[in-house]
């Protein structure tokens, strides 16, 4: 598959997607949100493919937003629409994929890359990133979830505060807040990423799924999380890993787990 502003390949395992419009800090064109899309779905389909890494290209930018250029002279419903399309094909698809995603946050998240950072499962940054949703800057609000995940993510208080005055928050102040998980150095932060995606790697992809399922519940409206996590416990039960991860544990060894 080739694409025009990403770049996919995979290595162990582990998909990273980059996104490639350095001169433009990685901004999101409904171009790339495509690519994006048919990306992150043939990476969830492969077998071989156990964690996605997003990440962007060059030093400066993991991705400065949605691309204003493009938006500038959007009407009312135009407006609406590229939201509502967004959301189906690129930031509730990645919240809600089987395969889990990290994101590696390795400079600018603002906007439209704040909102895609966090719909990733995690978040890990670089000590040079800088994260914010400063559409009110420009007499817009999010549009791609921010409004949603970042009071869920951060709190309802500074969620307000940081939408409200536009501002950024830099690595230390989004690991303070619960927004990454991590930060590393800039050479660091691929490498701690790839690692962290072994270690999930090594365990039941079937039994992550149902989790990354599970989790997501709790934060939908009128889907009884609790309910939901008992249907994938059970499921689980049904599964060759299951089989497999008992038994290992049992006879005292290692699990292979087959992802099934
Ligand atoms: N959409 C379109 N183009 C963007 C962009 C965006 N969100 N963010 C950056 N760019 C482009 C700039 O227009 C510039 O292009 P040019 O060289 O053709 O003029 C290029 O990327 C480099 O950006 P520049 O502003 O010159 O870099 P900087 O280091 O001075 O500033 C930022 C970096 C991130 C602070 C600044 O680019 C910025 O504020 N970007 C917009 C952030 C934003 O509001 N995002 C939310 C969008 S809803």
């Amino acid at each position: 598959m080739t694409f025009n502003n990403i770049l996919s390949e995979t290595e162990n395992g582990i998909t990273t997607i980059t996104i490639n419009r350095p001169k433009k800090l990685n901004a999101l064109n409904q171009e790339t949100i495509k690519e994006l899309h048919k990306a992150f779905k043939a990476a969830n389909e492969a077998k071989e493919t156990k964690v996605i890494l997003i990440t962007g290209s060059g030093e400066k930018a993991f991705v400065a937003g949605a691309d204003i250029s493009e938006f500038a002279d959007f009407s009312v419903e135009e407006g609406r629409d590229l939201a509502a399309k967004g959301q189906e094909l690129l930031f509730d698809f990645v919240q809600n994929l089987e395969t889990p995603v990290i994101a590696a946050v390795n400079g600018f998240a603002l906007g439209g890359g704040l909102e895609l950072a966090m719909a990733c499962h995690f978040r890990v940054a670089s000590n040079n990133a800088k994260m914010g949703l400063p559409e009110v800057s420009l007499g817009v609000i999010p549009g791609y979830g921010g409004t949603q995940r970042l009071p869920q993510l951060i709190g309802k208080g500074r969620a307000m505060e940081l939408i409200m005055t536009a501002g950024m928050i830099d690595a230390n102040q989004a690991l303070n807040y619960g927004l990454v998980n991590h930060v590393t150095s800039q050479e660091e932060l691929l490498p701690f990423c790839k690692n962290l995606a072994l270690k999930i790697s090594r365990n039941s992809m079937v039994a992550i799924a149902q989790a990354i399922q599970a989790i997501n519940a709790n934060y939908q409206d009128g889907v009884d999380g609790f309910e939901v996590e008992i249907n994938a416990f059970g499921y689980c039960f049904g599964t060759d890993d299951f089989e497999e991860g008992t038994s290992a544990f049992l006879e005292k060894r290692k699990a292979d787990f087959k992802g099934e």
